[in-house]
């Protein structure tokens, strides 16, 4: 399915992806922090050098480490402190997290978006995500945890770059066609669309697999096929908490819930949603504090 991919996008779109891909990227810490958190020998001074770089990413640190999550009597009053509290994983994150949030403004959205929601959707697959990593033994639960934060790159990136197609999507919509159709139709797909973005910034090749399949994981090649699906399950098991996202795509051919992931019993998998209903309330005013303020400039 990858050979031509680029051929069912909206042409004008696949080349802003291509200037996008160019201009605006990840910050520069980000890229530095990933590469240092996927080097077994970095340590937390190592990590502390780095995120003393950037100032907001150092107070995200320190709060996150002194967060309700982590319950600590006494306070984490060094970075690194806070980053052996959060643990690397979860630093690579929140890294990648406010790195997102600083690249896309899902505070800028076209009226009648819920950037807001998006952005806590996208947080929450990524905990169940881990949780189900963690569960399974398929994936290793990092990088299921990367994997479902960035899964709706492309729906990010429609909101915050393409408002015109966007408005053109949601009109196509309100016409009575699903949100599927009309991406199909229009040449809007999210899943292409972010993969193509993935692609162009050279992110890990199961990244982009997973950003391309994660509604269809029977698409996926054998390579990828396990954290496709764990972030698939993930999906829906989000899709029955407060933190669904409403206008987004279900192909008809998705697995269902019970049978994704014959591996795990149905028991299982409740158990590891009434734990992700439990804590996504206690993480969400963090994810919302990681989105910022609304950015002055649009970045369009
Ligand atoms: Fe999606």
């Amino acid at each position: 399915m990858t050979a031509n991919i680029e051929a069912i996008v909206d042409p004008q779109v696949a080349s802003r992806i291509r200037d996008i891909g160019r201009l605006s990227t990840l910050p520069q810490v980000t890229w530095e922090l990933m590469r240092l958190l996927n080097n077994e020998e970095t340590t937390p001074e190592d990590l502390q050098t780095v995120v003393e770089q950037d100032p907001a990413l150092s107070a995200k640190v320190i709060s996150l480490g002194n967060s309700a999550y982590y319950g600590l009597r006494t306070p984490a009053t060094t970075i690194a402190r806070a980053i052996v509290i959060i643990g690397f994983k979860e630093l690579e994150f929140l890294a990648l997290g406010l790195g997102l949030a600083d690249t896309f403004d899902l505070r800028k959205v076209p009226y009648g978006f819920d950037g807001e929601a998006l952005w806590l959707h996208s947080l929450s697959v990524s905990w169940a995500a881990r949780e189900v990593a963690a569960a399974t033994r398929l994936v290793d639960p990092g990088e299921a945890m990367l994997a479902g934060l960035l899964h709706n790159l492309g729906q990010i990136m429609l909101v915050t770059h393409f408002t015109v197609q966007l408005q053109r999507l949601m009109n196509y919509v309100e016409e009575g066609h699903s949100f599927a159709e009309a991406e199909v139709d229009l040449g809007l797909w999210h899943e292409v669309i972010g993969y193509l973005l993935a692609k162009n910034w050279g992110m890990p090749s199961y990244l982009q697999d997973v950003i391309l399949y994660h509604h269809r994981p029977e698409l996926a090649g054998e390579d990828a096929k396990g954290i496709v699906t764990v972030v698939n399950l993930a999906l829906q098991m989000v899709d029955r908490t407060d933190f669904r996202l409403d206008y987004e795509v279900r192909p008809e051919s998705s697995p269902d819930y019970a049978e994704v992931l014959p591996q795990m019993s149905l028991e299982e998998k409740d158990k590891i949603l009434a734990k992700i209903k439990n804590t996504l309330p206690l993480m969400a005013p963090t994810w919302l504090q990681m989105m910022g303020p609304a950015k002055k400039k649009a970045r369009h």
